[in-house]
């Protein structure tokens, strides 16, 4: 999807009556969070067509794990999608380089950091948590494994994002934008019908960032985090303020001690602005526990979640800190 037409779509379906979008159809509830029958899936953003992919798997008992990875290559594959895989900003000096992880019901991690030239860093972030010793591979040494695992090297960089980075070298002007195309990270947590949870994080990270820059997206417990007997949660946003709080495993603690995810969601918000500079970012954590109840929460206005279950797909409108 264009990215003025993504952002149409966001404010028709928050905003308006029901509308279709592919074979999805939509009703646009206002709601800050709710609770699904299992299976389900959610996604930070609008990401309708990324729970879409998971649910062909879910809906025919096929597993979470299954389900987020699904989800999450549909976003990587998309050129028009910005901020993730196929199509990302680059950093400062022109290279796409992605982050991802990926998270099982038992406990199992895997993931990919500072990959370049392969359009799937979340299956190969799944390859690293089911073939290596390893949770994490980086750079040189993930491409490597990646290719060894049969993926191939591509050029990521379109030509769209090309002539942007190009715009954006006459002043080189780093300055993070809220809420970039209404869009960011892809975070996604899926229940299975056994109960099972899994949860897949991918990004390019911020655009133009330092080369060698790592955010929040592949590390275990900040972008992503999930435990079986608790539910689990992703962030979307600027990964610096999320690595330092260790958003994901906070708000899964939090829920364990007995928030509810949209408690733990606002208390994770709550550690960043009490303790950093938060004006000018944005962060947001979505998370859902064992029942299939969700929450989200948000430094700033303009965050949403998209969710879907057996009652169908919704987009969730979520609170912010700052109104
Ligand atoms: N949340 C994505 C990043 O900061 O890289």
């Amino acid at each position: 999807m264009k990215n003025h037409k993504r952002r149409e779509f966001l404010k028709t379906t928050v905003f308006g009556s029901g509308l279709v979008l592919g074979s999805c159809s939509f009703t646009s509830n206002i709601k800050h969070s709710k609770k699904e029958d299992l299976p389900m899936v959610i996604s930070t953003w609008n990401n309708a067509r990324a729970n879409a992919a998971a649910w062909e798997i879910l809906s025919r008992g096929g597993t979470a794990l299954d389900a987020v990875e699904a989800g999450a290559r549909f976003v990587e594959a998309d050129p028009d999608d910005q901020s993730v895989g196929y199509g990302g900003r680059p950093d400062r000096d022109g290279h796409v380089t992605l982050d991802a992880c990926i998270m099982d019901h038992l406990g199992n991690a895997g993931s990919v950091s500072f990959l370049q030239g392969i359009k799937h860093p979340i299956s190969v972030a799944r390859k690293v948590m089911e073939k290596t010793p390893h949770v994490m591979l980086v750079g040189e040494g993930a491409q490597q494994f990646a290719l060894s695992e049969g993926f191939r090297l591509e050029n990521l960089l379109t030509e769209n994002s090309k002539k942007e980075w190009t715009e954006w070298k006459k002043t080189s002007d780093y300055k993070p934008i809220i809420n970039i195309e209404s869009h960011d990270t892809i975070g996604m947590v899926a229940i299975d019908k056994k109960g099972d949870i899994a949860g897949a994080c991918t990004t390019s990270g911020l655009a133009y960032k330092m080369h060698g820059r790592v955010g929040d997206s592949p590390i275990i417990g900040a972008g992503l985090f999930v435990d079986n007997e608790v539910g689990g949660a992703a962030a979307t946003g600027m990964g610096e303020a999320v690595l330092k709080s260790l958003g994901s495993f906070l708000v899964v603690e939090l829920m364990r001690q007995g928030m509810s995810p949209q408690e733990a969601c606002k208390e994770a918000v709550m550690r960043i602005i009490r303790k950093q500079e938060y004006q000018n970012i944005q962060v947001g954590y979505l998370a859902v526990d064992k029942q299939g109840q969700c929450g989200a929460f948000s430094i700033q206005p303009g965050f949403v979640y998209a969710s879907k279950g057996t009652g169908g797909n919704e987009l969730v409108d979520v609170l912010s800190y700052v109104k």
